[in-house]
């Protein structure tokens, strides 16, 4: 469990999904036999159920790629009625913790398209442009841009400053 402030990630895992998910080959190879050994090699996908006190109020899915020393966010989700309150702000300062901190990634990266003015404010907020890919969605009769943020290790220390972010106000159980 990851703790900032009044906002709990807690990871849920299906190890079954991950053991399924490979051949027999790689099975073999990696040794996985139970699903103790696949939680071992859970690296790279983490789902996280968002909780304030005992409500989940929303979800964050991370992929880890291990090999790049990357990880991303696949979909961050506040239930509607929970939304505007900056739960989604401290998960992300605890999704960054976990990528940089925990899981010692060199690089974070997220994309948005152009319609989603909530999340775009959310990444610009807290990472930094990379890329814009124009037009490149077409939704409700227009046509919308992707936008791709990211924050290098090197650039996580500043964030964590510019922003007064105290590490140690985060918790991990
Ligand atoms: C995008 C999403 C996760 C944002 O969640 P959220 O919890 O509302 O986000 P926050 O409350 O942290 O921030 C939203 C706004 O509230 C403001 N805010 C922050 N703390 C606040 C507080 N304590 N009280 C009131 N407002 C606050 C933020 O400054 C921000 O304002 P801004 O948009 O003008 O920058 C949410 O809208 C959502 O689930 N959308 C649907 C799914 C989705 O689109 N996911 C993203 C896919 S890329």
């Amino acid at each position: 469990m990851f703790i900032y402030k009044d906002v709990t990630l807690k990871e849920i895992f299906d190890p079954s999904e991950y053991v399924n998910q490979m051949t027999t080959l790689e099975r073999d190879k990696l040794n996985i036999r139970n699903a103790d050994q696949a939680i071992k090699h859970n690296t790279w996908e983490s789902i996280f159920e968002i909780f304030i006190k005992k409500t989940n109020i929303g979800y964050v899915k991370i992929y880890k790629d291990l090999e790049n020393r990357k990880a991303y966010i696949n979909g961050i989700y506040i239930l509607p009625k929970y939304r505007q309150k900056g739960y989604a702000t401290k998960t992300m300062i605890l999704v960054l913790y976990y990528v940089f901190f925990y899981f010692s990634m060199h690089k974070f990266e997220t994309s948005v398209f152009g319609f989603n003015k909530q999340s775009y404010n959310l990444q610009k907020k807290y990472l930094v442009f990379e890329s814009e890919r124009k037009e490149s969605l077409f939704h409700r009769g227009k046509f919308y841009s992707k936008y791709y943020f990211r924050l290098l290790r090197k650039e996580y220390a500043d964030l964590m400053f510019k922003y007064k972010i105290n590490i140690k106000d985060i918790k991990v159980l």
